[in-house]
This record gives structure tokens, sequence and C-alpha cells, in this order.
């Protein structure tokens, strides 16, 4: 078994649990990180990253939300502990595992990202959100309290998502941001 098929496996098992549990029973792979791996993976091949350890990172980026570890605020942290844990557990080198391991650490934006893998992982977690502008709605409501009401809320909102994106990605993703914006808001402005 592939280090990718044993952490696959792993996140689909925590996934199925959490699913199962939570009163919407969200589905963070199919809602989520499935698209988080495919944008990761786009954006490995564009910019010549490692893609083993990009794959992995986006695998388990949000694993401690998944596995209800700890705090939404800290979820990078407990989430990297998780993933030690787990490639350990696959007797993953400890290079390779350190390379993953930051991929987690540092997915919240990508500024903090400090090589390309990094980067590929915290930029796809935000273009994830444009894939799927019905989940983006429902974490606004969810978590951010965000009211129908308010355009300019909403719009902040998308500016504030695309903003978190590295400048290199910024510029290849602006003409698909800027036909979203449209379809969502150009009529309401
Ligand atoms: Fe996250
Ligand atoms: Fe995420």
């Amino acid at each position: 078994m592939t280090v990718i098929e044993f952490i696959r496996d792993k996140l689909m098992l925590a996934n199925k649990a959490y699913s199962d549990k939570a009163p919407d029973h969200f589905d963070y792979w199919e809602q989520h990180i499935r698209l988080v791996v495919k944008e990761a993976l786009i954006l490995a091949d564009t910019y010549g990253a490692d893609k083993e350890t990009v794959e992995l990172g986006a695998l388990l980026h949000d694993i401690a939300l998944v596995s209800e570890a700890g705090t939404r605020g800290e979820h990078h942290i407990n989430g990297k502990m998780i993933a030690d844990k787990l490639l350990s557990e696959y007797g993953y080198p400890d290079d390779r595992k350190g390379k993953v391991l930051r991929c987690v650490l540092h997915h919240r934006n990508s500024k903090y990202a400090e090589n390309i893998e990094e980067l590929c992982v915290a930029d796809a977690d935000i273009i994830s959100h444009y894939d799927n502008i019905p989940m983006c709605f429902g974490a606004a409501f969810k978590y951010h309290k965000i009211s129908t009401g308010s355009i300019e809320e909403w719009i902040r909102y998308f500016e504030h998502d695309y903003n978190d994106l590295s400048e290199r990605t910024k510029h290849t993703f602006k003409p698909r941001y800027d036909a979203i914006m449209d379809v969502l808001f150009g009529a309401l402005l």
C-alpha cells in the first residue's frame, strides 16, 4: 500500500465517523478535501512542486477538523500532530514527513508558506472554496454569521478569501474570480 493510499484510508474512516455523527451529515471529503487535492495537484504541476508532499499535505490539511480534535482556531496545530502520528504509523521517512507536516501547519494563509509545496496546499484550500460555492455560502452562515441582507459583507467575504492567495496564483486565478464575482453579485451592484 502506498503512503497516499494509507493516508486516504485513514482520512476516509475519520470522514465517515464525522459525517455519521454531525447533525447536518457534512461530508468533508466530498464537499472540500477532494477539491483541495484536485486544485493542489494542478498547482503542483504548474509550479513544479513535489507531488507526493503536496497530495499528502492536501489530504491531511484539515484532519483535525475531520477528527474533531481541538478548536477550529488551532486546527493547523492539532492537524500537524495527527498527521505526524499517521505518517509515523506508516513508517514514512522523517525528512519527507517534516515537509508534509509543514504543509499542514502553514495551510491557513499563503503568506505563511515557506516553500512551493506549502504554497500549493494553502492556495488550493482557497481555490476549492470557489469550486464549491454552495459550501462557501454554508460556511459563511455557519462560522461567520454573514447575513443575507448585506451585499457588501458578502463581497468583502469573497474578497478577503481571494486576497489570502499568493500573488502568482492570484494572477492566474483572476479571470475566473472576476467571472464568479460578476455572476454572484454583478446584477446586485
Ligand atoms: Fe483548514
Ligand atoms: Fe481546508
